[in-house]
């Protein structure tokens, strides 16, 4: 097993131009992963999660557990965890590398009827701010105040209750905080603008395995009817619609031909779709999908958009492929303020784009070139991973703990595809 306590300062070195083939299997989601395991705090039976992906992101969660008081068993992607929380302090030296520790408050609260959680750390990818998390916690019934960099929530003797819960914006983590916060509150809770992504699915699929009472996940509207208490359950994590994507572009842009297998293309369906329009040919089966390309893709435009949408962790991977398009494409981000920050870096491969706040546009060019440059976030990382195999020459990509945040076993995966892809550590 890796040691994540530290992050690595590796660098990847990809020589591009290699045509990938063959069949690629995709790992459990991190983003469906890190609030699955933070059930545990709430469902105190026996719990066991499958198909958990060994990241450094599903690492720090496992150890801010461990240090609630969680016992838990990792072993070949699974995990068995018992026991309840025995603290209601979140570690600071865990939750600041991670944003998504902010997934413990509600369990937490839920739990010991405190919790005390630091201001959170993560991705470089914007302001990325936590209002609507706390909204949540004072519709059901906590108090909330902020002190020395902690936030800290309290109950009063009713403690949890439902709610109404109306998000003004759409957030994917406010929805499941709100999920896992309602689910033992005593009564109702209507969640109105809810997040409607596939991991959301997983985790109300999960909680109702458990006992739960939650209805219309995977909608705009999620209702929940309050529970005594969480039975014990077995659940496997949903795959990892990201990963998948980001196979897909590997295989467009070196003009090879991948299947992608362990996957559930509906949960991709606008992006397979734009992944047609700009000339890729996909075949469907159950479990799989195969990608092939023989042309220079088509520009296709894009705008990221809550799930159903085009998804904004595939923006910096479409990127890539737009920038060897035979034309010019227009790609805007509507979620995260700060999310070009891998453009400067495809530049120094010869992509040529212009960036004028949440727009880009890419003119695509024939070729790319390896270059020397430096991830800044985890989908950034792949981003230049896929550009440097389409590249002539080589690439050195510095910043690679950001892809281990993320990605299982890229460099065994890619290598297996035939790319030409090594770690200097
Ligand atoms: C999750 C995913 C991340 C993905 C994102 C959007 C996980 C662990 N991460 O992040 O990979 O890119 O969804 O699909 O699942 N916002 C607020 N206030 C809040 C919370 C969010 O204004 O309290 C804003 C954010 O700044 C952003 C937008 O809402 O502009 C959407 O963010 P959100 O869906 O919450 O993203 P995360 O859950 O952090």
């Amino acid at each position: 097993m890796n040691d994540f306590s530290t992050f690595s300062s590796d660098k990847i070195y990809i020589k591009g131009e290699n045509i990938l083939n063959g069949k690629v299997k995709i790992s459990g989601a991190k983003n469906a992963a890190l609030p699955l395991m933070a059930l545990s705090l709430i469902i105190n039976k026996d719990f066991t999660l499958y198909n958990v992906p060994d990241l450094v992101d599903t690492r720090l969660m496992s150890n801010l557990l461990i240090d609630l008081g969680i016992n838990l068993n990792w072993k070949n992607g699974k995990i068995d965890f018992n026991g309840t929380p025995k603290r209601e302090e979140a570690s600071y030296d865990l939750v600041r590398k991670m944003r998504a520790s902010i997934l413990v408050l509600g369990p937490l609260l839920a739990s010991r009827g405190l919790a005390k959680v630091p201001l959170p750390g993560g991705c470089a990818i914007g302001s990325r701010p936590i209002d609507l998390h706390i909204m949540v916690m004072e519709a059901l019934g906590a108090k909330i105040c902020f002190d020395s960099g902690f936030i800290v929530g309290s109950l009063n003797s009713d403690g949890l209750r439902g709610g109404i819960i109306n998000f003004p914006k759409v957030s994917v983590g406010a929805t499941e905080s709100a999920i896992m916060t309602a689910v033992l509150a005593k009564g109702q809770t209507k969640i109105t603008n809810a997040a409607q992504e596939p991991e959301i699915t997983d985790l109300a699929n999960c909680l109702n395995n458990a006992g739960a009472d939650i209805r219309g996940e995977g909608t705009n509207t999620i209702i929940i009817n309050g529970v005594n208490h969480l039975n014990k359950v077995e659940y496997g994590v949903v795959s990892d619609r990201i990963e998948a994507g980001s196979f897909a572009i590997a295989s467009s842009l070196t003009m090879g031909n991948v299947e992608i297998d362990n996957i559930n293309h509906k949960n991709l369906d606008t992006f397979l779709k734009v992944l047609e329009f700009t000339g890729s040919e996909i075949e469907v089966a159950e479990n799989s999908i195969k990608v092939f390309s023989s042309l220079r893709p088509k520009p296709f435009d894009i705008i990221t958009e809550p799930h159903p949408g085009f998804p904004t962790d595939l923006q910096a991977q479409y990127m890539s492929l737009m920038s060897i398009a035979n034309g010019t494409t227009f790609i805007k981000e509507t979620i995260f303020e700060n999310r070009f920050m891998h453009v400067p870096e495809l530049m120094r491969m010869g992509a040529k784009i212009s960036v004028n706040n949440e727009e880009a546009i890419v003119n695509g060019v024939g070729k790319l070139k390896g270059a020397k440059v430096m991830a800044s976030d985890l989908r950034a990382s792949m981003c230049l991973i896929l550009a440097a195999l389409a590249a002539s020459g080589t690439s050195e990509i510095e910043g690679v703990f950001h892809l281990d945040r993320g990605y299982e076993n890229l460099e065994d995966k890619l290598s297996n595809l035939g790319a030409n892809i090594k770690r200097s550590t």
